[in-house]
């Protein structure tokens, strides 16, 4: 029985969601592990389309279990709201979705402090999802914030007036507004947490007693490993551990507990937001993957900035993650190019880096080491039979192979859930407990 992370390979949307979704039939939970509603997973299957921020993407699959844990950043408002248009759209979850108690509060005055500070850093500004993400983790290794537990804390006005106090001091300096009383959100807190109460839980117990009783838990990474606080491209990083680590420290379930990670590679790359990005094109041609990938942002709706495959960035995430299989997504939108440049190396000051440079000033001046391949110049839409790919497309995924070092055992050649080549890959077989059949059956 295998547990599972699944995660971004490069600087998110790499089509996590739909990956996610593909997979469940093979779970018995999906668990989110970090990050709050910067994410935007998007789900797609026959007519149905779903946009998910902070309930993980297995919930539109009846009875599947799901969890929030502990390393998330909570906004009680957009949970709510999107547990509201969940039910609209016709998905029930009661008793299946569960909220850590230890995860921490994201509140409106974390939001407007993240977006007075960007504004007021001109040029160096992060281009964060102005959703207050910064600010909640801030209070957590500041040991300040609030989480979900203390919502009913009998103390919980005089921690919230001490919080507000902290934020207000940095809003001060960044010419924010003045933030609502703490007798406000204390009564605001009170009405979510009567809402919330049902789904409040020790997620960590509970994960642990559902790996107990033989159930298989998948993780659902958001953003992506060159986000991550630790080993992204700091300081235009998110501010959690999206890279597969996070997936215990984010939930409680120990690391000896988890058995693998797949990998979601894009078939280009894209970013939103500001930061190094070596293979980014500036003119036309990312202009022709922008519109023909439709690469403009699930949460913001920013234009993502896009370029060529990054396998630099491939291998380090794959050593980071310990990836044993990728999922490859988007392969459809490369159909139509004469030819396919691939990024194997940085050339920084006439040297040739295989692996990616911590230091800011170098990574800006990384040049990438170009490799062209031809393109297939067919279509490949929907096609669902590794060998019905043009030879050269299967080119292309066998030169990922060899450069990151993990078999392409997924592809993903449209939006929606049908549209996926799934390979009888024993990597495949180990990730899914043997349960290919049931995914397969879906599809
Ligand atoms: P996530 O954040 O990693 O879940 O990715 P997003 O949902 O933010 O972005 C991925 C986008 O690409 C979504 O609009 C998906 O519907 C779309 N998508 C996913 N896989 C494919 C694919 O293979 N081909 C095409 N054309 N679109 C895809
Ligand atoms: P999913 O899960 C792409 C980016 C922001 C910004 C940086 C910091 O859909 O892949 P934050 O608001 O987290 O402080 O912003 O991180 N970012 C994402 N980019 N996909 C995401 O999530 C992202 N979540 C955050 O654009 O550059
Ligand atoms: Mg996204």
């Amino acid at each position: 029985m295998a547990n599972t992370v699944i995660v971004g390979m490069q600087w998110g949307d790499e089509g996590k969601g739909k990956i996610v979704d593909l997979l469940c039939p093979a779970f018995d939970a999906v668990v989110r592990y970090q990050g709050g509603h910067n994410a935007g997973h998007t789900v797609k299957f026959k007519d149905r389309h779903f946009s998910l921020h902070l309930v993980p993407s297995g919930i539109l699959h009846e009875g599947m279990l799901c969890a929030l844990g502990n390393g998330m950043v909570l906004a009680p408002d957009a949970f709510l709201a999107e547990l509201a248009r969940l039910f609209e759209a016709g998905v029930r979850f009661d008793g299946r979705l569960f909220v850590s108690n230890r995860a921490h509060l994201l509140l409106p005055p974390h939001a407007a402090l993240d977006q007075a500070r960007e504004a007021a850093r001109g040029r160096e500004k992060i281009g964060t999802t102005a959703r207050g993400i910064g600010p909640a983790y801030e209070g957590k290794v500041a040991r300040y914030g609030l989480r979900l537990c203390d919502l009913s804390a009998p103390d919980l006005e005089d921690r919230l007036r001490a919080q507000l106090a902290r934020i207000q001091g940095e809003l001060n300096a960044v010419g924010g507004e003045p933030l609502p009383s703490p007798a406000f959100l204390a009564d605001q807190c009170r009405g979510w947490a009567e809402r919330l109460r049902p789904c409040i839980a020790d997620t960590a117990v509970l994960l642990n007693e559902w790996i107990d009783a033989g159930k298989c838990l998948l993780f659902e990474g958001a953003q992506g490993t060159l986000l991550d606080v630790d080993f992204g491209t700091f300081p235009f990083v998110t501010s959690s551990n999206s890279t597969a680590g996070g997936a215990s420290t984010g939930t409680g379930v120990p690391p000896t507990r988890i058995h693998g990670a797949m990998g979601v590679l894009k078939a280009y790359t894209t970013r939103v937001g500001g930061g190094p990005f070596p293979t980014e094109l500036t003119g036309a041609e990312g202009e022709y993957l922008r519109e023909r990938g439709n690469e403009f942002g699930t949460t913001t709706g920013r234009p993502r900035r896009c370029g060529w495959l990054d396998l630099v960035v491939g291998r380090y995430a794959k050593m980071l993650n310990g990836i044993d299989a990728i999922a490859l997504t988007k392969l459809d939108v490369l159909d139509t190019l004469d030819e396919i440049p691939v990024c194997v190396g940085y050339r920084v000051r006439g040297e040739v880096l295989r692996h990616l440079p911590a230091e800011r000033h170098l990574l800006e001046a990384a040049e990438p080491v170009l490799e062209t391949l031809p393109g297939w110049k067919a279509n490949t839409v929907g096609i669902v039979e590794h060998g019905d790919l043009p030879q050269a497309a299967r080119d292309y995924i066998d030169l990922i192979e060899q450069e990151v070092g993990a078999p392409v055992v997924l592809t993903s050649t449209g939006p929606r859930r049908e549209e996926t080549i799934v390979r009888d890959h024993p990597a495949l077989q180990r990730l899914t407990s043997q349960r290919l059949p049931q995914v397969l059956a879906q599809r």
